[in-house]
């Protein structure tokens, strides 16, 4: 049995501590948060205690820490946790600062305790499947992948302004899924990006709708396209040209319903965010933590490839400033 610290009780660790207690291999013994009200709150609903994050740190009986804190605080606890000898799964991103994480995957490394990132969309089964399919050689090799990421609207300009903006924040999860699908990450990076949805975003030095392209050393594309807007929901799709075919992985649907009438056809609308369209996803990436930390296998997904992904974040974030193509190397030195 994994006993488990989660860290932060805001809006990602509820989703969590949903898939530590559903899980049979892991019990959530403890809670922290800087508001300790908010880390009561969500101890009581889920049968576990509130402490502090120095108590859960040294409780030798606790194996693992899920970190759901802001991201400001990921790499100072990644490395305390791991100094305690916790195995971690820690939220996206590794940090807001990719020197900052590089650091840290440098004072862990010798502790050789496992640490995950929270890509849970490598997770979710359309994904996954796709990846399958792909990697059977059912569509040949990859020549252009294609990835649409549309949030349903934009979160706050607060948020906004301490989240390290839409290509550390939000497109780190697109960054990620082409390198999973890819298998190598991107020569170069280029991004366009526009504050077009709330002019209010573009004032606290943001955009809200982003085209990033990546060039592969072999000649491949990828594509990614973001936005902070989408009407009709949660957007979330990935389509994969290959030598011989197509893959596709479409929205899921609030419902499978379709009307026809005269009128025309109608269906319904995508599910509207990521806690109803991603809560299988949390769920395997959950089990697959508790799997690889049980039986000390091989994490599905690491701090460098959280690293790759904020590496990419950065040089998009340079190059949409810049308006000319950043190669990725420049960026990791
Ligand atoms: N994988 C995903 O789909 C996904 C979705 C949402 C958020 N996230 C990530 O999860 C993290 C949290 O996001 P959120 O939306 O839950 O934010 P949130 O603001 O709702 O929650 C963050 C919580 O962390 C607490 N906190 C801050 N510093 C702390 C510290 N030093 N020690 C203990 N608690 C501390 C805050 O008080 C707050 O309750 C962010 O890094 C975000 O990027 C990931």
């Amino acid at each position: 049995m994994l006993n488990v610290g989660l860290l932060g009780a805001g809006r990602i660790a509820g989703v969590h501590a949903t898939a530590i207690t559903t899980h049979p291999g892991s019990r959530l013994v403890a809670v922290s948060d800087i508001n300790a009200e908010a880390a009561a709150k969500l101890a009581k609903q889920y049968g576990a205690e509130a402490r502090t994050t120095d108590a859960i740190l040294n409780d030798p009986a606790i194996n693992a820490v899920l970190i759901a804190t802001s991201t400001d605080t990921h790499s100072d606890l990644i490395e305390r946790a791991t100094a305690a000898g916790k195995a971690v799964l820690c939220e996206k991103p590794v940090d807001l600062s990719l020197a900052r994480a590089l650091a840290c995957q440098k004072t862990v490394a010798p502790s050789g305790k496992p640490v995950m990132i929270g890509f849970n969309r490598r997770f979710d089964p359309n994904f996954a499947a796709l990846k399958a399919a792909l990697d059977k050689g059912e569509i040949g090799k990859a020549e252009l992948l294609s990835i649409t990421s549309f949030d349903p609207a934009p979160p706050p300009v607060a948020y906004i302004k301490v989240s390290g903006g839409l290509f550390r924040d939000m497109m780190i999860h697109d960054f990620d899924m082409a390198n999973f699908i890819m298998g190598a990450a991107p020569v170069t990076v280029s991004a366009v990006g526009t504050s077009i949805v709330d002019p209010a975003i573009g004032e606290a030095g943001d955009v809200d709708t982003a085209v990033v392209t990546l060039t592969y050393a072999d000649g491949r594309i990828a594509v990614i396209k973001n936005s902070r807007r989408a009407v009709y929901g949660y957007d979330q799709r990935v389509e994969l040209l290959g030598s011989e075919g197509l893959l596709q992985a479409q929205n899921m649907l609030e419902n499978t319903l379709v009307k026809s009438t005269t009128a025309g056809v109608t269906g319904a609308k995508p599910t509207y965010f990521f806690l109803e369209r991603y809560m299988p996803a949390y769920k395997a990436e959950w089990a697959a933590f508790v799997e690889a930390v049980a039986n000390g296998a091989a994490l599905p997904v690491t701090l460098a490839d959280g690293i790759n992904a904020l590496a990419m974040a950065e040089a998009a974030t340079q190059s949409a400033k810049t308006g000319q193509p950043v190669t990725l190397a420049s960026v990791t030195g």
